[in-house]
């Protein structure tokens, strides 16, 4: 998806910025890997939604369906490291909601900036594109929250409705508030700390845990 996005991208700085993402997305699929592989799991086929992902294309749908899949991804992964005794497995989950936070800031921030530069009727068309995204991904955290329920306990059936509130609590803001710059993102990045966990800006309860 970060591939398909870099092609509709000529901004030089947001270019640098997604091939840093991209980075740490692949560090993250090594360490899960590596984690994997030390403890003779296998790992499961690919999620049942993922064929319909690989069709997705356009600037506007990438970016809103990458902003909900990392506000996703933080609340599983922060429900996982919740649910799982104290060792290297809630370690690892950590490591990677540190990034996820920051995800989670740069997508909203790019996401805010390309819907916010709609008009008239790409703007309802726009806000049609984010409900449909909103509700799909929804669907999705049902049908994974019930796969991960021996796991997750009774934290398993909550996690769709702290999902939608997360998406509903994000909608206004897609269209109104004020994006952030990405040089925060990058300078956050290159100091190594993420500074917007600090903060709790975040938004995702998860990520400001860790
Ligand atoms: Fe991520």
């Amino acid at each position: 998806m970060v591939e398909r996005l870099l092609a509709r991208t000529t901004d030089v700085h947001e270019r640098r910025v997604l091939q840093a993402y991209a980075a740490e997305e692949d560090e993250h699929a090594r360490l899960i890997g590596a984690y994997f592989e030390k403890h003779g799991l296998e790992r499961g086929p690919p999620f049942w939604i993922q064929p319909a992902l690989d069709r997705i294309d356009g600037r506007t749908p990438l970016l809103v369906l990458m902003f909900h899949m990392e506000l996703m991804a933080a609340l599983f992964y922060g429900t996982v490291a919740q649910s799982v005794e104290a060792g290297e497995a809630r370690a690892l989950i950590r490591r990677l909601l540190r990034d996820e936070a920051r995800h989670i800031r740069l997508f909203r921030s790019l996401a805010r900036r390309e819907l916010q530069a709609k008009r008239g009727f790409e703007r309802v068309t726009a806000r049609a594109l984010v409900t449909s995204v909103q509700v799909s991904a929804y669907t999705t955290a049902q049908y994974q929250a019930r796969q991960l329920a021996p796991l997750l306990g009774e934290r398993a059936a909550k996690l769709p409705r702290r999902v939608w509130a997360q998406f509903t609590a994000e909608r206004g803001g897609l269209f109104d508030a004020a994006p952030q710059k990405l040089d925060g993102w990058w300078a956050a990045q290159k100091r190594g700390q993420a500074v917007f966990l600090r903060s709790g800006a975040s938004g995702v309860p998860g990520c400001a845990e860790t």
